[in-house]
């Protein structure tokens, strides 16, 4: 493979005032990370230690093999909602390594609101499950809730995929032979209960961890019998008595132990061969991503830079180089692992969306994972290119999208607006994990297109009616859409409501992305089978 060749120079003025510029942007992003991930109450936190609990990301890393990584999905979600009463939502997701397994971790915060369900809190909790499923990934899930958060009941109770769905998960996870193990670490109430009861095997924490279809007050109210939550559903009733749970522990350390024991005695699967090699730095320094990438999404950035500093020793072997080259195709490696990398540089032509749609064909004909590099307006609008069948050609790359079973895998790294973003295998898409840098953006079309798009709208209304808009009326509407797509456009719009896994940090990207890739070798690749593709 070759190498890419740089045309950056890093040590012009402009370079290190875009660097400068972003290094900013991130340096907000990583502070309101930190805030989120200390966001409970002084008091809840105190109250928590003092009950001789571990905090959820404590445990965590208890759990995880020493000095391996966590990657940790949607930190920020529900951020900006409740007063930020509900920090990361309430739950700690991510991929973790136990006995060198990799495994999700869903783990319940009791320091924020006794560790209750809001709409994003379910959402997470849903979403690990998916990765799981897509991956072959044992589940492990540290309890420690409340249950429903009861005033927000109307949005996480009766729906498809609200709280029910959880246990439904589990059942289906389990029939897949994926391992589903609990530790009960404090309150699992009501439907919460089903929790531990759905897995596996499940083990409770002494003097901690309580699990009861209805609590002491429900009881009491219902059938009138006074009874302790210990006595009513502890670790003694639940190891001895129901046999409800299965292990016995004596503290959360205790617990976490039994736990790594039990994923010790799961016997491998048949994983997903790839030809992996040695990996190799890339020959760039990642770091420069930081003057690449643009926080003006109006400033065009060539994506070959940026996967010049993602991929081993830069290397990229290109394909149709020559042809469209507002899309770019070709192939590397992350980490050692193989990848089909489709990045914008531009906006998409029928000839681009051929160009995609035979790559993605190429990658899932080889079974190489395909990583999406987002970056894009849309698709060419205008009288020449819809006569050209820039529907159909586009409809072609969508399908191939749409069908390919290999992993997929995006990063938006600028824009993603209009049906770019499902050709390149925005969310709907089903990728297996998908990305946004701080400085992305994602809408249905930029703010000045849509204001553009309803005054007009609003201007041919009134021509009808035989009047005119009145120029300040139109600059308030324009200023008015601009402040709602440019709000609810930022990474941290998209973030709050799950719309991403997580914000990440440019330079995190390649490794980020061959964690994604690693999890996805403990499932085989299902064979990828086309539709009609309009001709
Ligand atoms: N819905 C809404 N709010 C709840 C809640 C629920 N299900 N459970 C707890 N909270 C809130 C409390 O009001 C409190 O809010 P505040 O910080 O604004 O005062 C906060 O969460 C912490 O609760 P607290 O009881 O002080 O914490 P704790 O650690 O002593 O106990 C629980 C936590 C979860 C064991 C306990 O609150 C409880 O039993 N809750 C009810 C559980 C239940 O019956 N759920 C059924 C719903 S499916």
């Amino acid at each position: 493979m070759y190498r890419i060749e740089s045309k950056i120079n890093t040590s012009t003025t402009e370079f290190k005032k875009s660097k400068e510029e972003f290094q900013k942007l991130l340096s907000k992003y990583r502070s309101t990370l930190e805030k989120v991930k200390h966001g409970a109450s002084e008091k809840a936190v105190n109250r928590h230690k003092e009950r001789g609990k571990l905090l959820a990301r404590e445990r965590i890393d208890l759990l995880i093999d020493k000095n391996t990584p966590f990657l940790e999905l949607s930190p920020m979600a529900a951020y900006g909602y409740y007063k930020n009463q509900f920090p990361s939502a309430g739950i700690i997701t991510g991929i973790g390594v136990v006995h060198g397994k990799e495994v999700m971790v869903v783990a319940n915060d009791a320091t924020v609101k006794g560790g209750t369900y809001v709409k994003e809190t379910i959402k997470k909790h849903i979403r690990a499950q998916q990765i799981a499923m897509e991956n072959r990934l044992p589940t492990i899930y540290m309890v420690d809730s409340g249950g429903v958060f009861l005033h927000e009941q109307a949005e996480v109770f009766a729906d498809r995929d609200n709280f029910g769905k959880f246990f439904y998960n589990q059942a289906r996870l389990s029939a897949q032979g994926i391992p589903q193990i609990a530790i009960v670490m404090g309150s699992c109430t009501a439907g919460g209960a089903y929790v531990p009861a759905m897995s596996d095997e499940t083990i409770i924490v002494k003097k901690q961890g309580t699990i009861f279809i209805g609590g002491p007050p429900l009881v009491k109210a219902a059938t009138g019998e006074v009874v302790t939550p210990e006595e009513l559903g502890g670790a003694d009733v639940h190891t001895a008595i129901s046999g409800v749970a299965d292990h016995f522990a004596e503290n959360d350390r205790h617990a976490i132990q039994i736990c790594r024991n039990i994923i010790e005695t799961i016997e491998p699967r048949e994983k997903q061969i790839l030809d992996i090699a040695p990996i190799e730095e890339p020959f760039y320094d990642p770091e420069e991503l930081y003057g690449i990438a643009r926080v003006d999404l109006r400033k065009p950035v060539d994506v070959k830079e940026i996967i010049a500093r993602m991929v081993d020793g830069s290397r990229f072997q290109e394909f149709k180089a020559r042809y469209a080259p507002t899309l770019i195709t070709g192939f590397a490696r992350i980490m050692g692992y193989p990848v089909g990398i489709i990045g914008n540089n531009g906006v998409l032509f029928s000839e681009s969306a051929l160009k995609g749609a035979h790559f993605v064909e190429l990658c899932s004909s080889r079974n190489i994972p395909i990583l999406f590099m987002q970056n894009i307006t849309g698709f060419i609008v205008g009288k020449q290119y819809e006569h050209g069948g820039i529907a159909r050609d586009g409809a072609k790359f969508v399908h191939a999208v749409a069908n390919a079973d290999v992993p997929k895998f995006t990063v938006v790294f600028g824009g993603s607006f209009g049906a770019g973003n499902y050709a390149m295998a925005g969310r709907a898409y089903d990728p297996r994990l998908l990305f946004m840098w701080p400085n992305a953006k994602i809408s249905v079309m930029g703010g000045e297109q849509a204001s553009g798009v309803l005054i007009q709208v609003k201007e041919e209304q009134l021509k009808a009616r035989g009047q005119e808009m009145d120029p300040d009326v139109r600059e308030k509407l324009r200023a008015e859409i601009l402040a709602q797509y440019e709000r609810e456009g930022s990474a941290y719009y998209s973030t709050a409501r799950l719309w991403d896994d997580g914000i990440i940090d440019p330079v995190d990207t390649r490794k980020i992305i061959a964690m994604g890739i690693a999890a996805s070798l403990n499932k085989k690749f299902p064979d990828t089978k086309y539709g009609i593709f309009r001709m």
